[in-house]
């Protein structure tokens, strides 16, 4: 898969990419990230990229001209499946979007700044527009960053046996069950006595009602969901 993200703050958006699953993943050459700077495609000795909102609203707002021709640059040589604008206003991004994403082969990612993007851009350009959740970040790379950790680790070959994300947590819309490691007693508490039984029928039967139960608890809107 390739991701490529325009961003105004490249040097916020290295380092996730640089450790851990995601660096494992493009180091077997599953997933090719790129980060463009949208600031190369500023305008005049400035590099402006930001003006003043029409209407008089207080803020500042991408400009038509930069992003179109980054994004049409971009368009050049590669075809996307998406191009996703990051924007608390978009929808809600979950386990479902994750995984249907994950089977693009290519895509785009915008960031915004300040007051958002001018409109022509999202009604010309954008395909997709996702938030990550009821609040207000100060721009979209940390978001984008959390887009690109959830559908990259579900790319068959990113993940091994160890991190599966066959038992994550929304998989089948339940939260995970506890887990626990050695020692089997700490500090006076003890790990489930069926986890030690070695009989996994009774083990998979503990952990789904563990699952319901938290669910129940905690997250009763995922039960009913039906997204299947
Ligand atoms: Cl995608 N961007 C910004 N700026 N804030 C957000 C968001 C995105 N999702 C939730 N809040």
């Amino acid at each position: 898969m390739r991701i490529d993200i325009i961003t105004v703050l490249p040097e916020l958006l290295q380092s996730p990419f640089e450790h851990s699953i995601l660096k494992r993943a493009q180091s077997k050459g599953l997933i090719e990230v790129t980060l463009i700077h949208l600031r190369q495609y500023g305008i005049g000795k400035h590099r402006q990229i930001d003006d003043y909102a029409y209407g008089g609203s207080a803020g500042m707002v991408m400009m038509c001209e930069p992003l179109d021709n980054c994004i049409t640059d971009l368009k050049k040589v590669n075809s996307y499946d998406h191009i996703i604008y990051l924007t608390p206003d978009g929808q809600t991004f979950n386990q479902k979007l994750a995984n249907n994403l994950s089977l693009c082969g290519n895509l785009m990612l915008i960031c915004g700044h300040y007051k958002g993007i001018d409109q022509r851009i999202r009604e010309m350009h954008v395909t997709l527009e996702v938030s990550i959740g009821d609040f207000v970040l100060s721009g979209g790379e940390i978001a984008a960053a959390v887009v690109v950790d959830a559908i990259g680790r579900l790319i068959p070959g990113v993940l091994n046996d160890e991190t599966s994300a066959l038992t994550d947590s929304f998989q089948d819309n339940l939260l995970a069950p506890p887990v626990y490691t050695r020692p089997s007693e700490y500090k006076g508490l003890k790990v489930p006595e069926v986890l030690l039984s070695g009989n996994d029928a009774l083990i998979d039967s503990w952990n789904y009602d563990q699952s319901l139960e938290r669910t129940r608890k905690i997250r009763p809107d995922l039960l009913d969901l039906d997204d299947t």
